[in-house]
């Protein structure tokens, strides 16, 4: 094993634990990345030492509270190289963070005769929250097809993007596919037509470098846990200009300018959409996470995760009775690879997995419209970070091959 990866997998307790007797395989990163010990420190030494509400008090720890915090969320922009601090939003997640634009900038914006474009490899949290805007709205929703490879095809979204097109919402990255999107020509074409680009970059951030400016996104969402943090922390980037426009998401404390009987004016951005307490220890934690990542380089971390996807993937490719989803081009993929495994439902072949201690997710990975277009129900998934190692990939070609001949004779 590399020295390196050998040192970064020291720094993540939980790797050292069995399943089931045998030594953990974490190959379930898509779903939620593992911690390493200087996150839990650092929300530690938080609550030890700085414990206080944000943006309130006048008195000591609020202060340093407040100005930790804010710290972290010029970190953050450093981080994905927007251009002010004031286009970082502190979400819950991913997830929180479309709802908002969604409920906000698309409840503003859209009106009858719009459409609204997505891809139909959106994660359910990409797609619903434009699905249900849609609905209300009576505007329709437009989905921009796979090609011949199991990609998104960009020939289809020059016909769905049109000057009709008010919103285009795309993932960076599949999470089920592990294909890479034009992200920069999707946010031109959308640009073209006076439509605004929305991107769910939770499979994305962490893995690569990225750049919203260089995007262009006009808006671009993201979580803390798939990216080493914590729980229940995630950013939305918003330019700065559609966020001062648009309404709040949600009212309450901290995110008003004045309240008087009759009504109330807002915060300037971000503040105006972060009402009530927030999750101070979650961006603490991220802090830790960002600067776990860049002390690995994200250069290295691309670098490692394809070094393993370019030796399982043609090995598991081998597998007679094995499908893959996605591309073939190993360089127009993340770490995530989905397949299935002809006469094992995925949901045993994950079992089979876990009982060698191999963790993978099964399922239709909250991606039904996509699922349907493949044909499957589910698939199971295999997902990569740094810490994994070749022996590990190993491990899953071989106990992979011995599940397909324990069920054969089964079957027999
Ligand atoms: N969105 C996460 C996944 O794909 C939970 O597994």
């Amino acid at each position: 094993m590399d020295k390196n990866i050998k040192q970064i997998r020291d720094s993540f307790p939980i790797l050292k634990r069995k399943i089931n007797d045998s030594p953990l395989i974490y190959l379930d990163n898509a779903a939620t990345a593992q911690i390493p010990v200087s996150v839990s420190k650092k929300m530690m030494d938080f609550d030890e030492t700085y414990r206080a509400n944000v943006h309130r008090g006048v008195h000591t720890l609020g202060m340093w509270a407040t100005k930790y915090y804010e710290s972290v969320r010029k970190k953050v922009k450093d981080f994905i190289h927007a251009k002010s601090e004031r286009e970082i939003v502190f979400t819950s997640g991913c997830t929180d963070s479309l709802n908002l634009v969604a409920n906000t900038y698309g409840e503003q914006n859209i009106q009858a005769g719009d459409e609204i474009v997505v891809s139909i490899m959106e994660h359910h949290s990409n797609l619903l929250p434009w699905q249900q805007l849609a609905m209300r709205k009576h505007v329709k929703l437009k989905f921009i097809e796979l090609d011949q490879e199991q990609k998104l095809d960009l020939a289809d979204a020059k016909k769905k993007i049109t000057p009709k097109t008010k919103i285009v919402a795309v993932a960076q990255v599949s999470n089920v596919l592990g294909c890479i999107n034009p992200i920069k020509e999707l946010a031109q074409l959308a640009h073209q037509n006076n439509a605004v680009i929305v991107v769910d970059g939770a499979q994305a951030v962490g893995h690569f470098d990225v750049n919203v400016q260089e995007l262009e996104a006009d808006f671009y969402a993201f979580s803390g846990h798939k990216m080493f943090g914590p729980d229940g922390i995630g950013v939305l980037y918003g330019r700065k200009k559609l966020l001062e426009k648009m309404p709040p998401y949600r009212l309450g404390g901290e995110m008003i300018a004045n309240v008087t009987r009759e009504g109330a004016t807002w915060a300037p951005v971000p503040q105006k959409f972060e009402a009530g307490t927030p999750n101070i220890e979650g961006v603490i934690g991220l802090e830790g996470a960002i600067d776990f990542i860049e002390h690995v380089g994200l250069d290295k971390i691309r670098q490692h995760e394809q070094d393993l996807i370019d030796y399982v993937f043609p090995k598991i490719q081998k597998i007679a009775g094995l499908t893959f989803y996605g591309p073939q081009n190993i360089s127009e993929r993340s770490s995530v690879i989905s397949f299935n495994m002809q006469g094992i439902h995925p949901h045993d072949l994950a079992t089979a997995l876990d009982l060698e201690g191999i963790e993978v997710r099964a399922g239709h990975h909250c991606a039904q419209p996509l699922m349907e277009t493949l044909g499957v129900e589910s698939t199971v998934r295999a997902s990569f970070a740094i810490y994994n190692t070749q022996e590990e990939a190993d491990k899953l070609l071989s106990a992979l091959v011995e599940i397909k001949e324990f069920f054969q004779n089964e079957l027999r």
